[in-house]
């Protein structure tokens, strides 16, 4: 057998209602809750407050936390959780909460100075305890050691460090069923690209990160229009996050790769929610990479594409990135940059900020070049 390391993920709780149990989750003393504003204005964190108060757990919330978290953002979680002598922190929210609430409890707990600690396996401290309840799925925020801090000049940065991983992570498919088409298909969508990301994952990919995709894949392309049509299905929201949590686990092990490199410009620079980069830039992506991956991309195929398993693997990875472009398109996410009011002039400057993305695109099957990111952002437009 090839060696390689597994790291598990949070433990989990997962079922209907289950977010009411966090309580019992954490340890006494006052909490950090870190959510944003709309999820406080649709109610939807009340059952979890309430249950945190009747424990009679001193609650601080947070709801400051916007889409693509800033460092001013962080750094203000921090100081609320400092005031407040926090000795645990809740994230309920999307990636964007939960993300603020991992580095939050890292660096109340661990007392380091967030510059030192940006990159791979740096933070190396204590973090207070830390509960994530996701409400998209999604990023896969819950299941992994990853936070994404957008810095200045739109940089975004990631500190990826396995105290980030949390305690525990709760998936409660109520949460869910009132999630907006929009975000359903966007969120949706990435997790779709962390599990075909981390199947073909240059350095890392291993038997158990290959088994949580495929089976990641499965369940997101079996359920996501069906979520994005029918809001209030649970089972087709469950699956969506269990999915989303799988591919999370997926690549916690073996990291995304070129997508995600060439979309996180994108959503620094025009504030377009990530799985939408994520979407814009898939086929591209992947339609460069399909000499390099063939034999995974085949592997993959008979998931998304049933009946092509008697094709031949260039036939099969062209019906698996025709598929996608497929699902993509019928979840309502328009598919071009110019559909964004990005001009084709901005592709330079893309694809410039595309290579700063190092930690990524060492990931690839094959290399990305500055040139290769320029023709990918000029065939997105
Ligand atoms: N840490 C990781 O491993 C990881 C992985 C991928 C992406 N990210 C980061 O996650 C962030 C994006 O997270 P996201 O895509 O989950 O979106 P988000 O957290 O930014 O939320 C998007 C919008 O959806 C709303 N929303 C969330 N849940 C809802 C619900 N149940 N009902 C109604 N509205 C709801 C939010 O209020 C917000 O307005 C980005 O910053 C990205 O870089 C992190
Ligand atoms: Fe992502």
């Amino acid at each position: 057998m090839r060696s390689f390391t597994f790291h598990p993920g949070p433990r989990l709780i997962a079922g209907a209602g289950k977010s009411e149990a966090i309580a019992d989750l954490l340890p006494e003393g006052p909490v950090l809750f870190v959510t944003d504003a709309q999820l406080v204005e649709l109610k939807l964190v009340d059952s979890c407050l309430q249950a945190l108060e009747e424990s009679g757990r001193p609650v601080t919330v947070f709801d400051q936390v916007e889409a693509d978290p800033s460092r001013t953002t962080l750094e203000a979680a921090v100081e609320a959780g400092r005031s407040a002598n926090a000795r645990s922190v809740v994230g309920f929210g999307g990636g964007s909460p939960m993300d603020v609430a991992k580095l939050a409890a890292y660096l109340l707990g661990s007392g380091d100075d967030l510059d030192e600690i940006w990159g791979v396996d740096l933070a190396k401290g204590d973090r207070l305890p830390l509960v994530l309840v996701t409400t998209t799925a999604g990023t896969g925020s819950e299941a992994t050691p990853i936070s994404v801090i957008t810095c200045e000049g739109g940089v975004k940065l990631a500190v990826n460090a396995r105290p980030l991983t949390a305690d525990w992570a709760v998936l409660d498919p109520g949460l869910t069923v009132g999630l907006p088409r929009g975000v359903t298909a966007a969120t949706g969508i990435d997790a779709v690209v962390h599990a075909i990301e981390a199947y073909t994952s240059a350095r890392l990919k291993n038997p158990l990160s290959d088994a949580l995709s495929r089976e990641a894949l499965r369940l997101l392309t079996a359920n996501l229009l069906t979520a994005c049509t029918e809001p209030r299905n649970l089972q087709a929201r469950e699956a969506m996050l269990l999915g989303a949590h799988l591919a999370g686990l997926a690549f916690s092990n073996a990291p995304v790769a070129g997508v995600h490199a060439l979309a996180y410009p994108l959503g620094g620079l025009h504030h377009l929610p990530h799985g939408v980069t994520n979407a814009l830039m898939l086929r591209h992506v992947l339609q460069h990479n399909s000499e390099a991956a063939r034999e995974d991309y085949a592997e993959l195929a008979p998931i998304v594409v049933p009946d092509c398993e008697s094709e031949g693997s260039q036939a099969r990875v062209a019906l698996l990135i025709d598929r996608l472009d497929q699902l993509v398109r019928e979840s309502g996410i328009a598919t071009r940059l110019r559909d964004y009011g990005i001009d084709v002039s901005e592709a330079p400057t893309l694809a410039r900020e595309a290579m700063k993305q190092t930690r990524l695109l060492v990931n690839n099957p094959c290399e990305i070049s500055e040139a290769d990111a320029l023709r990918l952002y000029e065939a997105a437009w």
